[in-house]
C-alpha cells in the first residue's frame, strides 16, 4: 500500500482577544491508498480545525503534513492550492457551494481550474451528476436546492478532479434522518465502486463506521478505537 496523507505532531492554537484555545495536541496520523479512516468527537472538540489543516486550507501551529509525500506547509499558497485542486476532494460541513453558479457549473469548476477544456468538463460533471442521482437538477443554484440535494452535488464537486484522498466534514450533519440516510448510502456505495481513500469527521456513531479504522478525538489527540 502507499501512503496518501500523513501529519506528524500538529498542534493548532487560536487566539482571540486574550483567550487562547489550545485545539489540536499533538496529532499523528498516516493514511494509505484505498483506507477509510473516520474521527469521532462531540462538538467544539477540533474535527473541521483538523480537516482543513490535513487538507491544506488552514496552516498548523505547530508540525507538518504530507500528502502523496509532498510537505505541504512547506509551500507558498499558491503551490497548496493547487496541490488541493488536483488531489484533494473537500467536502465541507457547510456544503459551501457557490450560490451564483448552477450544479453544474459548480462541479466544472475545478476541472476549469486545472486547464480542462469547457466540453471535457461539462460530460464528465454531467457524468458525476448523474452518479449521485443529481443529473435532473444540473441547472438549479444551491438556493434552490434542498440540503441533501446540495451535499450530493458538492460530494460530485469534490469528485471532479479525481483526488487521491476524499475530506468528508460531517457529511449529513445538517440532514434530517431519511436524508442523511441516503447521503450515506450514496458516499458507501461510491466508497466501494470508486475504491476511494477517505477521512472523515463527524459527532455520529452511523457515520463514523464508514470508517474502516475508527479514531476519537479527545482533549486534542486522537485515540484509536477497536473496530467492532
Ligand atoms: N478561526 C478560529 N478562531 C478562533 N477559534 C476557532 C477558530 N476556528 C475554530 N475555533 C475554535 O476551535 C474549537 C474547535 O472548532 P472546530 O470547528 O474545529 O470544532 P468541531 O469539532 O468541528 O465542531 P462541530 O462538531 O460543531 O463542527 C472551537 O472551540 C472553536 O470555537
Ligand atoms: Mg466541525
Amino acid at each position: 500500500m502507499s501512503e496518501v496523507l500523513r501529519c506528524e505532531n500538529l498542534h493548532k492554537v487560536f487566539i482571540t482577544g486574550d483567550e487562547k484555545i489550545h485545539v489540536l495536541r499533538g496529532i499523528d496520523l498516516v493514511v494509505e491508498k484505498g483506507e477509510c479512516v473516520s474521527i469521532m468527537g462531540p462538538s467544539g472538540v477540533g474535527k473541521s480545525t483538523l480537516l482543513h489543516i490535513l487538507g491544506g486550507l488552514e496552516r498548523p501551529t505547530e508540525g507538518n503534513v504530507w500528502v502523496d509525500g509532498e510537505e505541504i506547509y512547506k509551500k507558498s499558497d499558491r503551490e497548496i492550492s493547487e496541490i488541493r485542486n488536483k488531489k484533494i476532494g473537500f467536502v465541507f460541513q457547510f456544503h459551501h457551494l457557490l450560490s451564483g453558479f448552477t450544479a453544474l457549473e459548480n462541479v466544472m469548476i475545478p476541472m476549469f481550474m486545472k486547464g480542462v477544456n469547457t466540453e471535457d468538463a461539462k460530460k464528465k460533471a454531467l457524468s458525476l451528476l448523474s452518479e449521485v442521482g443529481m443529473l435532473e437538477r444540473k441547472d438549479h443554484i444551491p438556493s434552490k436546492l434542498s440540503g441533501g440535494e446540495r451535499q450530493r452535488i458538492a460530494i460530485a464537486r469534490a469528485l471532479a478532479n479525481d483526488p487521491l484522498i476524499l475530506f468528508l466534514d460531517e457529511p449529513t450533519g445538517n440532514l434530517d434522518e431519511e436524508h442523511a440516510r441516503e447521503v450515506l448510502e450514496l458516499i458507501e456505495s461510491l466508497i466501494e465502486r470508486r475504491k476511494l481513500t477517505v477521512l472523515l469527521v463527524t459527532h455520529n456513531e452511523r457515520v463514523a463506521k464508514i470508517g474502516k479504522r475508527m479514531y476519537n478525538l479527545i482533549g486534542g489527540k486522537l485515540e484509536e478505537r477497536n473496530a467492532m
